[in-house]
């Protein structure tokens, strides 16, 4: 049988540096010649989930379906790091259980940055659309982001560099014994 993998779960607003801490770890995890596979929102909706919307039921069954795969992945062995806002608690339990199922361990990350810095960093101007009232149901701004009240990690984006988030990671993984310490000579 298959040892199983792990599951890295980074949620969080959108802006808040979910991605760019999910890239760099995938680096790190890549150079210790683990099988990565990273599901990342703005490319799974253009794919697996392009005809679902963000309504809270749209946005359920991204996560649900998201869950599918990243079980999957995790059941064969594949480090999966998942980024999505994934905004409800229900859901992201779901994914933890799911999981933890096919013996994989579950590592939720919160990337917590508020919506104002979220706004303030704004990359891809949706935030002043969603402010102007051009997009419906935009996390922090007309829709809800339930923070999770439990997480392994937190990463304060707004006070870390993406070096020391992705540091914080991949220290909790080898303290964790999710990956071998890697022996410095
Ligand atoms: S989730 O809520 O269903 O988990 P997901 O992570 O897949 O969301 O997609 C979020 C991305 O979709 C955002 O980073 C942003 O680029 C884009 N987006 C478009 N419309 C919205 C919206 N109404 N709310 C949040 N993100 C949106």
């Amino acid at each position: 049988m298959n040892e199983p993998g792990f599951v890295v779960w980074f949620t969080g607003l959108s802006g808040s540096g979910k991605t760019t801490i999910a890239v760099e770890l995938e680096k790190k995890l890549l150079k210790r010649n683990l099988r990565v596979q990273r599901l990342d929102g703005d490319i799974v909706r253009k794919s697996l989930t392009r005809d679902l919307g963000f309504t809270e039921e749209d946005r359920k069954k991204n996560i649900e379906r998201i869950t599918f795969v990243t079980r999957l992945l995790a059941k064969h062995g594949v480090a999966t790091l998942v980024s999505f806002i994934s905004p409800y608690i229900s859901v992201r339990d779901n994914a933890r259980k799911e999981v933890n199922e096919e013996n994989a361990k579950f590592v939720e990350v919160f990337v917590n940055a508020s919506v104002e810095e979220c706004a303030s960093r704004d990359i891809k101007g949706l935030y002043k659309k969603a402010f102007a009232g051009e997009i419906e149901n935009f996390t922090g701004v007309s829709h809800p982001y339930e923070e999770p009240p439990t997480p392994e990690i937190v990463c304060n984006t707004e006070y870390e560099t993406e070096e020391e988030s992705t540091k914080i990671v991949l220290d909790f993984l080898e303290k964790e014994k999710i990956i071998p310490l890697q022996i410095k000579i």
